[in-house]
């Protein structure tokens, strides 16, 4: 038997098991998992000892290189995925907007083209509908065969993104027919218009108004709504970003009575809260992205989501933006500072420390929730999302034990400052494979920018959760 590559020595962990074990690569693909591998003939052998064998990050809430609020998010298809793979990501998914009154495909051959010969990871795309026309309408089904298996939809963000509920419903009932997932954006446009309004009529600009003006029973009204539309056009739907207490409860109601509803968070809403927006000065504007940060108490909910299962999947919604020039666009007017946080490359360091370290729940749960289930969920599933033989031999060799200190000063995502500066984490990647190729190598990038692949997903009916 002769493999590209021997993984030896390690501690294999899926969402399921945890054994000490060898990893055979061949082609790309795992192609053994045994007690003891044979080496001799190996075109690579990498020692394991002391390390958990993972399988590659999942993160399908990323905005790269994509033109928002009078601005582009700073990381392209190159950077962005050189740090996903800093930090143990092996595949995305990005959102391919559609431009009000265009055809659906121009946004996936729009997003084809900025990442292709600039990813470094696999990827894949979401269709974000803005305007659902009898042309677009008639274009799903088509998207969802050829792998944009899911859709997002705002139900924020009036003018620019927000859609109603008819649209909604339409797309939900087309989405459930061809058997894809409806991403939704929950919070109540509508209404944070009006507060916003009120605020700026009352001279409050801050960036501290983003969070003021957008209460947590907005983003559970919208949650509630998008469940209860899904509901009635017999559609699965994933809430994303979700933030708070408000919005977890109607996710848990829905799923206590069987509903193909699901919900992730990101590590922004585990980490940090609203006493970010007390920063002096302008500072706070470095944490304006939507939903925003909540009252500290909502992070330990959220905890809890995940060790229950009404939250299925941690992703980042990674759609960075520099305080030079990008928030400063803002300084007088917090309406018009871009909205979006930097965190693509710190989401598996994150959750180890406060998942696993933290005591919220084990290895396996921690790699269920940033790999198997978004890869489920997602249709990447058996290709992706776990160690198999016959899988994509996308594996992140990861030390629980080592500490680092998350700081702009050493981070490789484009952007001039992180969220987490200064939080000190427990457990990094130190050796990561993309379809059994080394891209990083003890803690240095060894890949190729134009190596990442499209993935064509399958439809959630091929799919199982
Ligand atoms: O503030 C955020 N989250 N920006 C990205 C767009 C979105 O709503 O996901
Ligand atoms: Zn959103
Ligand atoms: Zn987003």
């Amino acid at each position: 038997m002769r493999f590209d590559t021997v993984i030896k020595n390690g501690t294999v962990v899926t969402a399921s098991d945890t054994f000490a074990s060898d990893v055979g690569i061949t082609d790309g693909r795992i192609a053994a998992i045994a007690d003891s591998l044979p080496t001799e003939n190996a075109g690579k052998v990498i020692d394991a000892t002391g390390l958990l064998v993972m399988p590659g990050g999942v993160d399908v809430h990323t905005h790269l290189d994509m033109p928002f609020q009078g601005t582009t998010s700073s990381d392209d298809f190159e950077t962005g995925t050189i740090a996903a793979a800093y930090g143990g990501t092996t595949t995305l998914i990005d959102f391919a907007v559609q431009t009000k009154g265009s055809p659906l495909r121009k946004a996936f051959d729009t997003w084809m083209g900025k990442a292709d010969r600039k990813a470094a990871i696999d990827y894949a795309f979401h269709c974000v509908i803005t305007e659902l026309g009898d042309k677009q309408f008639e274009e799903m089904g088509g998207l969802i065969r050829d792998g944009v298996s899911s859709f997002k939809l705002f139900m924020a963000y009036p003018g620019l993104l927000m859609v109603d509920d008819a649209t909604i419903f339409r797309a939900m009932q087309q989405t459930a027919k061809f058997g894809g997932m409806i991403c939704m954006h929950a919070e109540n446009g509508g209404v944070i218009d009006v507060i916003v309004q009120r605020a700026l009529a009352e001279g409050k600009r801050a960036p501290k108004y983003h969070a003021l003006t957008r209460p947590t029973t907005a983003e559970g009204e919208a949650t509630g709504r998008a469940i209860a539309l899904a509901e009635m056009a017999g559609a699965s739907v994933y809430i994303v970003h979700l933030s708070c207490n408000d919005a977890l409860e109607k996710v848990r109601e829905a799923r206590d009575r069987g509903l193909p509803a699901y919900a992730e968070t990101c590590p922004q809403y585990l980490f940090l809260s609203i006493e970010k927006m007390e920063a002096p000065g302008f500072e706070s504007a470095k944490y304006v992205f939507t939903p925003p940060l909540r009252e500290k108490w909502n992070q330990e909910k959220l905890w809890q989501g995940l060790t229950r299962d009404t939250l299925q999947v941690v992703s980042t919604d990674h759609c960075p933006f520099c305080y030079k020039e990008q928030k400063e666009m803002g300084k007088d007017d917090f309406t018009k500072i871009p909205n979006g946080g930097p965190g693509i490359e710190h989401r598996l360091s994150l959750i180890y420390t406060g998942g696993v370290h933290g005591g919220w729940f084990s290895p396996n749960r921690f790699v269920q929730l940033v790999s198997t289930a978004p890869a489920k969920l997602f249709g990447l599933y058996p290709r992706k999302g776990t160690i198999a033989v016959g899988s994509d031999a996308d594996i992140v060799i990861f030390d629980p034990n080592e500490e680092q200190t998350i700081s702009a000063a050493t981070h490789h995502m484009r952007i001039d400052y992180s969220m987490f500066e200064g939080i000190r984490i427990k457990g990094v990647p130190k050796t990561v494979l993309s379809r059994g190729r080394v891209i990083v190598e003890n803690g240095k990038f060894v890949g190729r920018a134009g190596s990442g692949e499209f993935i064509k997903r399958q439809a959630l009916t091929h799919v199982a959760r």
